[in-house]
């Protein structure tokens, strides 16, 4: 089965095709990423204009790239949300357009669900449930644990800031360009590089505590303190880069270790745009493998990590819902979109 992804909830413009959820026949991404760095963040509206300017180039490219008619598509999926308005509008009536005029079926995509799917665009495909999954995202950080293809157990979320969200919020401060996520963790390199101490500046908020929690913003207050009326030289840039990075990763790798000695999952599930971070993915592999624990580990590569529709395809195989295009719309908010398009006879509790 060859399914059509699109993906537009921020700043990509993204179209891929997938066959039986794991086969990449093509996955085009187009970004508006340097219109924001400009501004030092995402103005919805630009980014929405954007989308409009690239979307059907994006999914005439994803089509030649697989050497495909749209009439030898199967089924089209598309990001209904969560994400900016605008920028879903744009997914979704294409969406809609393509179905009406080319009676093809479409299948809803949640998007931070679907970042998960990130796992399966890689070989080897099967992988055991449960799985625990740390979705680390731009908008979202969630632990759950997957019992099965769309089931989807919550165990914990930020009660603030999303940990991609943290990194843009810091490297803001530190005068570092959007998205702060790349900026700080190359600065951060660069210290590590020449220097061995321990990084132990700013807190790691619910460590200790008996849930599976995050909190970020209070790492944005502690890193404000520290540049207060300060001239930032480069140095500092890289030092406090270092020290907010491992804040960021410890607290995700803490809380994650705690959740497998918990729940004892068959598989790790590493997803989203912050898993880009390679402390993090380097700290996952390395704790895990001290562990010494029956648990196989998945990290997507980079390029699937952040947003693409390979992952939108590939997520809407395994998770066949197929609806009319009358039944589906950009739905910006988390809960609504998962209430609306995830629960279908599913468990997401
Ligand atoms: O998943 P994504 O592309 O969009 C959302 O669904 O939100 O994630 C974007 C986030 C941004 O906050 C960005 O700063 C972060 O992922 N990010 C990174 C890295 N690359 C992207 N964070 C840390 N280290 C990176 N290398
Ligand atoms: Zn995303």
């Amino acid at each position: 089965m060859k399914i059509l992804g699109l993906e537009t909830s921020c700043d990509e413009t993204a179209a891929a095709i997938v066959e039986n959820g794991v086969n990449i026949l093509s996955n085009v991404v187009s970004s508006s990423q340097e219109i924001h760095t400009k501004t030092g963040g995402i103005i919805p509206e630009k980014a929405a204009r954007e989308q409009l300017k690239s979307i059907l180039a994006v999914i005439d490219l994803a089509l030649s790239e697989a050497d495909l008619e749209i009439s030898q598509i199967d089924a089209l999926a598309v990001t209904v949300g969560p994400g900016l308005i605008g920028s879903l509008l744009v997914g979704v009536e294409t969406a809609k357009t393509l179905s009406f005029i080319y009676q093809k079926p479409i299948i809803p995509v949640v998007h931070h669900l679907a970042h998960v799917y990130a796992n399966w665009l890689e070989k080897p495909t099967l992988v055991a449930f449960p799985a625990l999954v740390l979705t680390v995202a731009g908008g979202h950080t969630n632990l759950f644990l997957m019992e099965a293809h769309g089931v989807f157990k919550l165990l914990g979320e930020t009660r603030d800031d999303a940990a991609g969200e943290a990194f843009d919020k810091t490297a803001r401060l530190l005068k570092l360009p959007y998205p702060g996520g790349p900026s700080i963790a190359e600065k951060a390199q660069v210290y590590l590089n020449k220097n061995k101490k321990k990084l132990n500046l700013f807190p790691r908020p619910m460590i200790g505590e008996d849930n599976f929690d995050f909190s970020f913003s209070g790492l944005k207050t502690a890193v404000l303190k520290e540049v207060k009326e300060k001239t930032l030289k480069k140095a500092d840039q890289q030092k406090l880069a270092a020290e907010v990075q491992e804040a960021i990763v410890d607290s995700l790798t803490q809380r994650t270790l705690k959740a497998i000695e918990i729940y004892s999952p068959k598989s790790f599930l590493l997803a989203g745009g912050a898993a880009a971070n390679k402390r993090l993915r380097d700290r996952l592999r390395q704790k895990l493998k001290e562990a010494n624990l029956a648990i196989e580990l998945r990290i997507p590569a980079v390029k699937f990590c952040t947003d693409n529709a390979g992952f939108v395809a590939s997520y809407a195989f395994f998770n066949l819902e197929k609806m009319s295009w009358r039944e589906i719309n950009a739905t910006p908010n988390s809960e609504e979109a998962i209430a609306r398009y995830a629960n279908h006879g599913r468990k997401i509790s």
